[in-house]
């Protein structure tokens, strides 16, 4: 696996943490490629569990760097509170590398996400409110210069750069929102602390990873949330701000496609859903709170219940091609181990014609039906199994077919959150 890609098949909370974390027990380098505390990820390592927003699994790993690349948005309060974190539980973080390019999430980020929300009232996005979409807005508007990661380190030019963007903010706060103009030296003052803390982390990651190409050491890209939240290929509007799927990690990061070996598609064995948008695999309230409470379907980030269906094979095969995946690395398929049967949607229907990958007018989701195919379950437990032949016909029957459905083979099977409930291989 010389330079693998790790991307979320569905809409994000696939499970991709834990594929990162075995992949990076084997990884010089892992790099987080976009995204920022909008993402969760949940790693079990014998009994101890760690939750992580901003900071790749790779940081569990001490002989790995890990690293925040250029297309990542960091808060760093946030930051600072996580390595204090892994720090008390006696990971240093020596092995952390932040690019000086990161664009920061700043306090009036979150505050005019959350402001954004409110004012859209029931045509609400439901983002996490964690200030994603307003900093990448400012990235990609550029005047005035927002703050980057390098400058958390310089007090006068922080300074200078709140004072800029709050003259632009202030008049959208108190005009658009009726809300309070906020106070430069206040903004300032919130956010120092962290940033003496966290800015010696900030570094030219570009190089660090274009010279671990070069020299053929072996690298993960995490991708956070998943293909359909993806900012161009996802259910527009209802999408987050970057770019999870497998492009972005070259974006995001400063290599080219060439340099990529592996794209591994995260795909949890049934589908999720948080926040506002098309689900076209929905189940019926009963199931759907079955599958919620069996998979412990509940935000890592903002604690939200998550929307519950069936396995989506159209959303898959999309998820194949536009990501180029080489491999399928399917989670919680404990989590099915009590049903007598499980429908897996095998194409749309709109208008009486059969669809066999998503549309590309978002639009035109809300009027498929999905076509299922009924198969059967296992109901027998296989947390404890660890090889492919110890799984039951019906849940072999069950793999093979996302194999077929995506036309790439399922080389990971998860059957439960610890590093070693993972079958390798078909
Ligand atoms: P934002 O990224 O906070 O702007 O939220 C935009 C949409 O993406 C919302 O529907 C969020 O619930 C969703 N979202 C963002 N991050 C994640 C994630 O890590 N997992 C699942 N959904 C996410």
């Amino acid at each position: 696996m010389p330079t693998t890609i790790v991307v979320g098949a569905q809409w994000g909370d696939e499970g991709k943490g834990k594929i990162t974390d075995i992949l990076a027990e084997n990884a010089d380098v892992v790099v987080r490629y976009q995204g920022g505390n909008n993402a969760g990820h949940t790693v079990v390592i014998g009994d101890e569990e760690f939750k992580l927003h901003l900071i790749p699994s790779g940081i569990l790993h001490p002989n790995c760097t890990c690293i925040m690349a250029d297309g990542t948005v960091i808060d760093p309060q946030v930051l600072a509170q996580e390595i204090t974190g892994l720090q008390q539980r006696g990971y240093a973080c020596e092995n952390l590398r932040i690019s000086c390019n990161a664009h920061v999430i700043m306090p009036y980020h979150r505050l005019l996400d959350g402001l954004a929300e409110e004012a859209r009232g029931k045509g609400s996005i439901g983002t996490t409110r964690r200030g994603i979409g307003p900093a990448y807005t400012d990235k990609t508007a550029r005047m005035p210069c927002p703050v980057r990661f390098a400058d958390l380190s310089d007090a006068q030019r922080l300074q200078d750069i709140i004072a800029d963007q709050l003259a632009q903010k202030n008049v959208i706060l108190q005009a658009l929102y009726n809300h309070l103009a906020l106070d430069p030296e206040e903004v300032f003052q919130q956010v120092w602390p962290s940033a003496q803390m966290v800015g010696k982390y900030a570094t030219d990651t570009r190089k660090i990873i274009q010279e671990s190409t070069q020299r053929g050491r072996r690298i993960v890209f995490e991708g956070a949330q998943g293909t359909f939240l993806d900012l161009d290929y996802g259910t527009y509007p209802f999408v987050t701000s970057s770019h999870p799927v497998a492009g972005g990690a070259c974006l995001g990061t400063g290599i080219g496609p060439t340099a990529i070996d592996e794209v591994t598609l995260v795909c949890k064995a049934y589908t999720t859903r948080v926040g506002a948008g098309i689900l076209p695999t929905e189940a019926a309230d009963d199931a759907a709170d079955q599958l919620r409470d069996r998979g412990q379907e509940y935000g890592t980030t903002t604690g939200r219940p998550r929307r519950c269906g069936w396995l989506d094979g159209v959303v898959l095969r999309s998820a194949a091609l536009v990501n180029g995946a080489t491999s399928v690395a399917m989670t919680k398929l404990d989590v099915l181990d009590t049903l007598a049967t499980i429908p897996v949607c095998v194409g749309y229907e709109i208008e009486g014609v059969l669809l066999d990958r998503v549309p590309a007018w978002a639009d035109d989701l809300h009027k498929v039906r999905p076509v299922y195919e009924e198969l059967p379950g296992w109901q027998q437990s296989l947390e404890e199994m660890r090889e492919w032949a110890q799984l039951p016909p019906a849940a072999q029957a069950y793999v093979e077919k996302i194999a077929e459905l995506t036309g790439v083979p399922v080389t990971m099977i998860s059957v439960g959150p610890r590093r070693e409930q993972t079958i390798f291989g078909e």
